[in-house]
């Protein structure tokens, strides 16, 4: 049984993760300042006795003992992490610096949350680890963007100076319950919408692509990746590399749901990638992990989830 801190974990991702490290018997500690999670989140391993939440920012120090660090903490949607984005990179940055120090004084293992928007408009595609990426610095997706890719940086310096145990992972899109309805990103939107039968509302001509990996695969994927060898740093991929455009997304909502809503174009927002598809090639060879589950499967269920919370 390890002690396991997991930043952000009253939010989508880290609830999951969570509760998976609980049902393994691990002692985990969800740390969340509730900006974007909830409570409602981990409800239900409330009450476990090994299983702790604590309310607090990762812009402050923290201290606890412990053998492992999932950093996730960070609003993840862009209207989310663009309602304060000074707030939004003081959490990719100072976040990092503070888990980064703890690891380093309690010698445990960390592993960071990073993301797939690092590569920017990429002009590669599908997108390795090795491609250096295509960020505006100063755009309105910049303090995501740029604040996860420092976090990068503080990781890799943390490495080579204090030699800290670091894992980083560049996630892909990912869905599954208990994404926040709320949030604008495509899956959930487009099913509420479906659900509520309103419009579905495309931003640009709809033939954008983006690959989607379903909750569990990515969690896999995040375990295979903190129990890999000690030497694999990363960065490493982890997403689905089966790739649709948002018109094709969309007209799969309309029929898994049964909806008559219609579909409705808008301007494409500033700095939104045409397309984005991970090369998995490395999480295949070092993690002996690729996804499982289809797009077609994972909307089912998370049709199901959204439809019981309506
Ligand atoms: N969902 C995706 O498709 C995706 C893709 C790439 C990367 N990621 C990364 O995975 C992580 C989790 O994403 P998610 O989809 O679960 O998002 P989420 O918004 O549901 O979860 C983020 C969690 O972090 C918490 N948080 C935010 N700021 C905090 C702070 N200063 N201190 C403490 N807690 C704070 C929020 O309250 C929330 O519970 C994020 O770091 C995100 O950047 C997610």
């Amino acid at each position: 049984m390890k002690r396991i801190l997991v930043t952000g974990g009253a939010g989508f991702i880290g609830s999951h993760l969570c509760e998976r490290l609980v049902n393994e018997g691990h002692d985990v500690i969800c740390l969340d300042n509730f900006y974007t999670g909830s409570k409602e989140n981990v409800w239900h391993l409330i009450g476990k006795p090994n299983f702790e939440i604590v309310r607090h920012d990762v812009c402050q120090p923290y201290w606890a003992e412990i053998d492992e660090i999932y950093n996730l903490a960070c609003p993840a949607s862009p209207i989310h992490y663009q309602n304060d984005p000074i707030q939004t990179t003081k959490t990719s940055i100072f976040g990092a610096y503070f888990m980064l120090g703890l690891a380093r004084r309690t010698k445990c293992k960390i592993l960071q949350a990073s993301t797939s928007e690092v590569y920017g408009d990429p002009d590669i595609h599908p997108q390795p680890e090795s491609y250096w990426g295509n960020v505006n610095s100063i755009g309105l997706r910049s303090c995501y963007d740029e604040g996860k890719r420092c976090a990068e940086t503080l990781f890799f310096d943390y490495h080579r100076i204090h030699g800290v145990r670091i894992k980083v992972i560049r996630i892909f899109n990912t869905y599954g319950p208990r994404m926040a309805e709320n949030d604008g990103r495509v899956v959930s939107n487009f099913i509420m919408q479906a659900l509520r039968g309103e419009d579905i509302t495309i931003f640009g001509d709809g033939k954008q692509t983006r690959s989607f990996q379903y909750i569990t695969d990515l969690i896999e994927g995040i375990i295979h990746m903190m129990d890999s060898r000690d030497d694999f740093t990363g960065p490493v991929n982890i997403g689905n590399p089966g790739e649709f455009t948002m018109l094709e997304l969309a007209e799969k909502i309309i029929s898994q749901t049964g909806s008559k809503s219609k579909i409705l174009f808008r301007p494409l927002p500033s700095d939104d990638p045409q397309k984005r598809k991970p090369d998995i090639t490395l999480a295949k060879s070092e993690l002996h992990w690729e996804p499982k589950v289809t797009l077609d499967d994972g909307l089912k269920e998370t049709i199901d989830y959204f439809k019981h919370r309506l």
